[in-house]
């Protein structure tokens, strides 16, 4: 069964909802993550639900496509089909091999993807977020995901928290399962002549930052898992913290270097 738990809500972030579709999924969501529930706003950059959906959106940019999590889209449906062990370099990075499959917490979640490639492989998948409105986001796509789906794969899903393992107010020994791996993928700062990233998803990396505090997260993550820390960087970045990871694994774009602990 699927655990939420709340720490702190960090950004005043508002949820555009217009008359009528104020209904309990919504007012929940606001209530477990400090989200207020307003008919318009002025603020550019806000929540807003619509056709039973959170999304976060631009009013500056309203041809700009609406950033949610769609475990059951197109695109996330497409990259399921593709997952196997021998593709997805990631499981391979956690340690999937055979029949194993270790328990990840994903401690960056963000909009889900790679959990959703670990979850499909098999990984039982814990999520911890510590931006309010993404934790949000992530609450409502994992929600819809369980009332149209009945697939097994779905119950890899195992948490969601909302919190960061180096926040004070975060008793991560006391709230999280035992993991076997701690997976990190923190903001990294995009090159400037970097390829294709989609609008939607530049106003969101300008929305998250840049995860200026990520260095902290290895050694934090090192005491959290039982097995191996795995962190994604892209091919051009620095190791966090500075630390030589035990070994290595490149994919087209991105390394994931693996920390044994
Ligand atoms: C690059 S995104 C992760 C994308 C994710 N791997 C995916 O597949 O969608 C980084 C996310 O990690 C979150 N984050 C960064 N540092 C964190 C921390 N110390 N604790 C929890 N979440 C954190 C950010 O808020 C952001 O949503």
């Amino acid at each position: 069964m699927l655990e939420t738990i709340v720490l702190v809500a960090q950004n005043n972030i508002v949820v555009v909802a217009s008359d009528g579709q104020q209904q309990p999924r919504l007012t929940a969501l606001a209530q477990t993550y400090g989200l207020t529930i307003v008919e318009q706003t002025s603020d550019d950059l806000h929540l807003l639900w619509l056709e039973d959906k959170l999304q976060l959106v631009q009013q500056s940019q309203p041809k700009q496509a609406g950033v949610l999590v769609d475990f059951l889209g197109a695109a996330a449906t497409y990259r399921r089909k593709q997952v196997s062990i021998k593709n997805e370099i990631i499981a391979r990075a956690v340690g999937c091999k055979n029949n194993e499959r270790p328990l990840v917490l994903d401690a960056t979640a963000g909009l889900g993807r790679d959990s959703l490639v670990l979850a499909s492989v098999g990984c039982a998948v814990v999520m911890l977020e510590r931006n309010n409105a993404v934790a949000a986001l992530l609450a409502d796509g994992l929600t819809r995901l369980q009332l149209a789906s009945q697939d097994a794969w779905i119950n890899n899903f195992i948490g969601l928290y909302h919190g960061s393992l180096i926040s004070d107010c975060f008793d991560w020994q006391n709230t999280l399962p035992q993991v076997d791996v701690v997976y990190l993928d923190p903001m990294y700062p995009h090159k400037k002549k970097s390829a294709a990233v989609k609008k939607e998803m530049k106003a969101f990396q300008g929305f998250v930052g840049a995860d200026e505090d990520s260095d902290q997260l290895l050694s934090v993550a090192k005491r959290v898992a039982q097995q191996r820390v795995v962190v994604k960087r892209p091919d051009y970045a620095d190791y966090l913290n500075q630390q030589k990871p035990d070994f290595s694994l490149e994919s087209k774009k991105h390394r994931f270097d693996v920390y044994l602990t």
